[in-house]
Parts: C-alpha cells; sequence; structure tokens
C-alpha cells in the first residue's frame, strides 16, 4: 500500500493544520473539502502540489472513492453545534470507507470527561457527557475504538484541549483576536477567571501526526496536554499586551446566554459545554510522551504572536485592523 494521507476538513482549523505540517513533511497528501476555493486562499502552497476530492462527508459512495488507496486517514471535520448528529453518520461513513490496514486517527475533546473526577485527566477517566454535543462525540469515540476490537480497523483518539492558532476562527478565537488587534474589549458571556487550557494548533496537529502509523496507538485513546493554563481574562490580556492595543475581556452575565439560547439551537447547545469554562480539565501528557515522545511545545506568547500575525495578514485589510 502507498504511503498516502488523506485529511477530511482540511479546510477546518484542525484539517488545515494537518495538511500544513504533512506538507511540510513532503507527504503524499489528499484533501476531502467542499470548498476547494477556500483551501487553495487558506493554504495556497500546500494546495499548489495536493490532490483536492471535493465532496460531503455525507456521501458514503463519495467517501469510499476518496479513501481508496490512502495509508493515514485524519478524520478532522468539524459540525457546526446545531448539526453535530452528523458526526456519527460521517465517522460510520469513513469507517466504512477505510482501505484495509489504513489507521484512522481522530481528535477527541476534553469535553467528553465531563468535570473531572481526579487531575490530571488521563484517558482512562471516565467519560461522563453531560450535554448532548459531549454524548455524541463520546459515542463517536467509542464508536472509533470498538471498530479497532470488533472490525479490525485500526484507530486511535487523541484527547485535545481547546484550540487557537492560525485559521482558528470560531467565535470565540476570532473575537479575542480581532478585538485584540482592534484594542476592543471584547464582551461575550463566558465565565473568565477559571483557568482553562488552550493548545496552539500546530502542537495539535503534530500530536495527531505522532500517533499516525503507530501499532501500540491502534485502538486506544491518549489524552494531550496545553502547555499551561491560563484564564480567557488572561489570555485575552496577553493578546491586547502583544498587540499593543487596550482592552481586554469582560464577561456578559450568563443571563444573556439564557435569553439567547431561547432562540438558538447553536446557543443552546454551547451553553451545555460552558462547564468546561467553569471548572479546569487538565489532561495528561504522560502516555503521549512516554509511546511517541509528544510533549507540546509552542508557548502562550509565541503561539500568540503568531495567531495576531494570521490574523493581522487575513483580516487586516478588509475589517481595518
Ligand atoms: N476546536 C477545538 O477547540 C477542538 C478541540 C478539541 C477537539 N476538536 C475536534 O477537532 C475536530 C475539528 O474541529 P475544528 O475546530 O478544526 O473544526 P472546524 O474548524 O469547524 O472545521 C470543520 C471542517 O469540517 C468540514 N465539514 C463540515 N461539514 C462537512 C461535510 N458535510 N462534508 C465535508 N466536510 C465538512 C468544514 O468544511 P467547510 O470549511 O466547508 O465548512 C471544515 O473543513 C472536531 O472533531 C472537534 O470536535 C476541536
Amino acid at each position: 500500500m502507498t504511503e498516502s494521507y488523506l485529511v477530511t476538513g482540511a479546510t477546518g482549523a484542525l484539517g488545515s493544520a494537518v495538511a500544513h505540517r504533512l506538507h511540510g513533511e513532503g507527504k503524499r497528501l489528499r484533501v476531502f473539502i467542499r470548498n476547494p476555493d477556500k483551501f487553495r486562499r487558506l493554504l495556497p502552497d500546500v494546495a499548489a502540489t495536493t490532490e483536492i476530492v471535493v465532496g460531503d462527508i455525507l456521501d458514503a459512495a463519495k467517501m469510499r472513492e476518496v479513501a481508496e488507496g490512502t495509508r493515514f486517514i485524519f478524520h478532522c471535520v468539524g459540525f457546526p453545534l446545531a448539526q453535530f448528529e452528523r458526526l456519527p453518520q460521517s465517522t460510520e461513513n469513513l469507517l466504512g470507507a477505510a482501505p484495509q490496514g489504513a489507521h484512522i486517527v481522530y481528535p477527541g475533546n476534553s469535553h467528553v470527561f465531563g468535570i473531572p473526577q481526579y487531575s490530571p485527566v488521563d484517558a482512562a477517566h471516565p467519560h461522563n457527557p453531560t450535554c448532548l454535543v459531549a454524548q455524541i462525540k463520546s459515542q463517536t469515540d467509542e464508536m472509533l475504538l470498538r471498530a479497532y476490537g470488533n472490525r479490525g480497523i485500526p484507530t486511535t483518539v487523541v484527547h485535545l484541549p481547546d484550540f487557537y492558532g492560525p485559521r482558528v476562527t470560531n467565535q470565540l478565537m476570532r473575537s479575542l483576536f480581532q478585538d485584540g488587534l482592534k484594542g476592543k474589549t471584547t464582551r461575550l458571556p463566558f465565565p473568565i477567571d477559571a483557568p482553562h487550557q488552550y493548545i496552539h494548533v500546530d502542537d495539535a496537529a503534530r500530536a495527531l501526526i505522532a500517533v499516525a502509523g503507530q501499532e501500540k496507538a491502534c485502538g486506544h485513546a491518549y489524552t494531550v496536554p496545553a502547555v499551561d493554563s491560563i484564564t480567557l481574562r488572561d489570555f485575552s490580556a496577553l493578546i491586547h499586551g502583544l498587540a499593543g492595543t487596550k482592552g481586554g475581556m469582560a464577561s456578559l452575565p450568563s443571563f444573556f446566554l439564557s435569553l439567547a439560547s431561547l432562540f438558538s439551537t447553536e446557543i443552546r447547545r454551547a451553553k451545555g459545554i460552558m462547564y468546561t469554562f467553569t471548572h479546569t480539565i487538565v489532561m495528561d501528557g504522560a502516555q503521549m510522551k512516554a509511546d511517541f515522545g509528544f510533549t507540546p511545545e509552542i508557548g502562550y506568547e509565541e503561539g500568540i504572536e503568531d495567531t495576531l500575525e494570521w490574523f493581522r495578514t487575513q483580516f487586516g485589510r478588509h475589517r481595518g485592523l
């Protein structure tokens, strides 16, 4: 079998970081995406030498066509919270499509563990998903790991902290970095004084690549920590400090979230995962270090500088940054 790498969701935060890194390592790369123009805009150098297949991951026949001949598959699609039910179907499509022996590497998160029973949380920590989105994520982790035992499909789940970095444009990160550059105070209904873990998305990509093709990783889950814990208030202050602007972060009363959640499924589901910002979840990196020599390397200052630079070049001209 050829050493060919497939990345799904390569226009997203993690998928683009994995594709970027694999490309830098000179790997034979195929990406499965919906929007080739977006991919070319985000990663022009990668796009120039990458096999781009366009389609929807919910299309099982297309998925079989895409996966053919691949040896390592990074399942990096992500769905808006309001469409999160699509995740298990996309995963089943991938399991049905993976060529024999191909290793599926999947990014888990920290939400599935619920409020930690001990710390740091390792892969043996029970899953205790307390909201629908975390339940679906947990079921998907189980579906993947069971596929190794029941169907002989090599799979690994790597639980990662929340991302920041270039091309991470979810609402929280986009607001923090754009407001940081503009010198505006970010006002969102997040608890901002509990320590939280953020991983630079390039470290997250490196963690997934570290386990790919490793026999001892098959059928197992791993946890990855961030370099450190930091409150949202301090994270925002660091962004403003490095951007050379005034401002920071202020928490809107949770009443705003409750009110908005009456009208929006997306916000209702976001409210469900707020426990990850009120309770600190620190994941254990010992097994990743022992098995693959992996540790996260990008400190907050370096990572935020890098992210500010990306936001400046991507949005500066259009948004007056
Ligand atoms: N974000 C975090 O902080 C975090 C932390 C830990 C783990 N994770 C996990 O990492 C994974 C990726 O998250 P992310 O934040 O990188 O996601 P993201 O930035 O929202 O990207 C999602 C990707 O999935 C693609 N996609 C969505 N629906 C699709 C479909 N029907 N067919 C094909 N592609 C589709 C999107 O394509 P378009 O560009 O066309 O929309 C995009 O490329 C998820 O499993 C997530 O749970 C995320």
